[in-house]
């Protein structure tokens, strides 16, 4: 979380440091600073969102050429002018992402800094200061202080003194580089690089670049002297506009038809009855030997995970799947059986906790393959193999084409493992038809349902609780549903298997609450009737999301006509997210930049 930018080369710093916020800002958005140098430096910080601190700028414009900035999600210090970054300390000036957990400890041998924020990252702002002395220069100065620190750390700091070169590093949180012509441009997310440069090279952890206008230095933390890997960064301006739609969501809703393409695009052959995902680095003998699937994610990804897991049971005979929450997993003495693979999926390949998770995985020697999205990301460059789910930049704090991408690539891999395991084209068939369809399902559903959606959600909108209820493959789409609604519209809401309502949920219906209720047409229907009944006899406002033709006694129904049958579960997950975007927008919230929240959770 967090954005960082820096820039360093003959163009005036200030305006590529401002709009590279903006772009960054669904990292963080509770406040943000830019410095820049020449002569002095000017130091400009606001409290709020980017645009508060273009004000500021336009205030104060000055021809600089070098600069670092900043937007933040608080950790150590609440949002305010004094806690935003960039911090001071002597000739010193740094961003920072991340916690510095020894920040109390580092606190107390720094009594010569006069502290004026909350922070924890001004405290390594004053200790690399406490380094800086005349004999030493400031990458110097930097990789002493971080000798000391624990905790994680994406940074990048200037020197008044030493006006030509930024130094960045990194532990944890995402840096990447931008190598232009004859400048520099520095960033923790490759969009603020768009329309710069599309030469990057990735800052791994433990390393310490010195970065000039022509020229970049890497070393590790002893500073040894480390080769750069430029690499190709693919991203194009339109991917990361709104494109006339009035939030990123909704075209990030609206654009699933393609981006699901995208990641179908060569792997489903429905010509051969065939799918395969490359890039797995496993051969049909080691896929054959896989006993048990562990998926580890957060949030939306891990409920994809657990979407996924019940389609790996249905098609692979014998095979036991786990899904685990990462932030759990990784702290627990689990134990994994022999010829375990584990699936770690991660919307943008940088979430601290499954990281951390994956790390564990590794660790014991388990081979890993990753469901990612963001191309380069830590997590796809730590997995052993994996896929990438190219569902292109999702800007939304929300997460809603990721998931569906990420349970398409999982059910990819579950055909391609029952394949290795001797399923044969019959009964793989109609997996692959139905994934191969499911882009014009969805677009469909889209075009015809998107205006009902609307006026149901916005009939509903007043309510301040709701319960998300499904059974099998529906129940993560309920969790995922319930999700997506309390972190948009901050209503409270809750997901639970359909038949869990009798043993607890039920007493919660009253006036105050909705229920969604999702039905698929199968052999599970008759029991997901009865709970339904149950509810209505306790005065319950059930909204029905259906693939089915029967008479539904709700007082809403929205009626999805897909010939979507074992997959249908994505498809009335997209109607989840449109009913989650129109009631959030019905209580005129902040859509794409959600209270409290922070796209990409870089700290644990
Ligand atoms: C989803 O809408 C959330 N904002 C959040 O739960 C997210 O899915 C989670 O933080 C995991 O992110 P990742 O996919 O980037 O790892
Ligand atoms: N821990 C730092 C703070 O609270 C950095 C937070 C961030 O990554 O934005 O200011």
């Amino acid at each position: 979380m967090c954005g960082i930018v820096g820039y360093v080369g003959g163009r005036g710093a200030q305006k590529i440091l401002v709009d590279g916020l903006q772009r960054l800002e669904y990292r963080g958005y509770d406040s943000a600073g830019i410095v820049t140098l020449g002569g002095g430096a000017t130091l400009l910080r606001e409290k709020g969102k980017v645009v508060e601190l273009e004000k500021l700028v336009s205030e104060h414009e000055t021809p600089d050429k070098i600069g670092i900035g900043h937007t933040r999600w608080a950790t150590h210090g609440e949002p305010s002018q004094q806690n935003a970054h960039p911090h001071q300390a002597g000739d010193i000036y740094l961003v920072h992402n991340g916690i510095i957990e020894n920040y109390k400890e580092l606190k107390q041998e720094l009594p010569d800094h006069e502290f004026t924020s909350d922070t924890d990252s001004e405290v390594l702002a004053a200790l690399i200061d406490s380094f800086y002395d005349n004999e030493t220069s400031l990458e110097s100065a930097v990789t002493q202080a971080l000798q000391l620190v624990e905790g994680t750390y994406g940074i990048a700091v200037l020197s008044t003194r030493e006006d030509d070169k930024i130094v960045v590093a990194r532990s944890g949180s995402p840096l990447i580089i931008g190598v232009g012509q004859d400048e520099t441009i520095i960033a923790s997310d490759a969009s603020a690089l768009v329309g710069h440069t599309t030469n990057a090279i990735y800052l791994n952890d433990g390393e310490i670049a010195v970065c000039k206008a022509g020229s970049v230095e890497l070393t590790d933390l002893a500073s040894h002297p480390l080769s750069a890997k430029v690499e190709k960064i693919e991203a194009d301006m339109s991917a990361i506009q709104k494109q006339g739609y009035d939030h990123f969501l909704l075209k990030e809703i609206m654009e699933q038809p393609i981006t699901l393409q995208s990641t179908l695009n060569g792997r489903v052959i429905k010509a051969e009855a065939r799918a395969q995902l490359g890039g797995l680095n496993m051969s049909a003998e080691e896929l054959q030997e896989i006993e048990h699937v562990v998926i580890i994610g957060c949030g939306t990804a891990y409920y994809a995970g657990m979407l996924a897991s019940y389609y790996l049971e249905q098609l692979v005979d014998g095979l036991t799947v786990d899904v685990e929450i990462a932030s759990e997993m990784r702290y627990r003495s689990f134990h994994l059986p022999k010829d375990t693979v584990a699936l770690v999926v991660s919307q943008s390949g940088e979430t601290a906790d499954t990281l951390a998770c994956l790390r564990e995985v590794k660790a014991r020697g388990v081979k890993t393959l990753g469901v990612i999205n963001a191309v380069g990301s830590t997590i796809a460059r730590e997995v052993d193999g994996g896929v990438y789910v190219h569902a292109g930049p999702e800007i939304s704090v929300a997460s809603t084409k990721a998931f569906t991408s990420q349970v398409a690539a999982m059910t990819i891999f579950a055909i391609q493992l029952a394949q290795a395991k001797g399923a044969g084209a019959q009964e793989l068939g109609k997996y692959i038809d139905e994934l191969a369809a499911m882009p014009d399902e969805i677009q469909k559903v889209l075009e015809a349902h998107k205006d009902q959606i609307r006026d149901v959600a916005t009939k509903y909108a007043h309510y301040e609780h709701a319960l998300f209820l499904g059974r099998d493959t529906l129940f993560p789409v309920a969790l995922e549903g319930a999700l997506k609604l309390k972190e948009i519209s901050y209503i409270h809401a809750e997901g639970y298997a359909g038949g869990e309502l009798k043993h607890g949920p039920l007493a919660l219906v009253d006036d105050r609450f909705f229920e969604v209720m999702l039905l698929q047409e199968n052999a599970l229907l008759d029991k997901s009737l009865s709970n339904l009944a149950e509810m209505n006899a306790r005065g319950g406002h059930v909204i029905a999301i259906t693939n089915s033709d029967r008479q539904i006694d709700a007082e809403a129904v929205i009626h999805i006509d897909t010939k979507q049958e074992l997959l249908v579960p994505i498809v009335l997950n997209v109607v989840q997210q449109l009913f989650a975007y129109y009631v959030a927008v019905a209580r005129g919230n902040d859509v794409d930049q959600p209270r409290n929240l922070a796209k990409s959770v870089t700290v644990e």
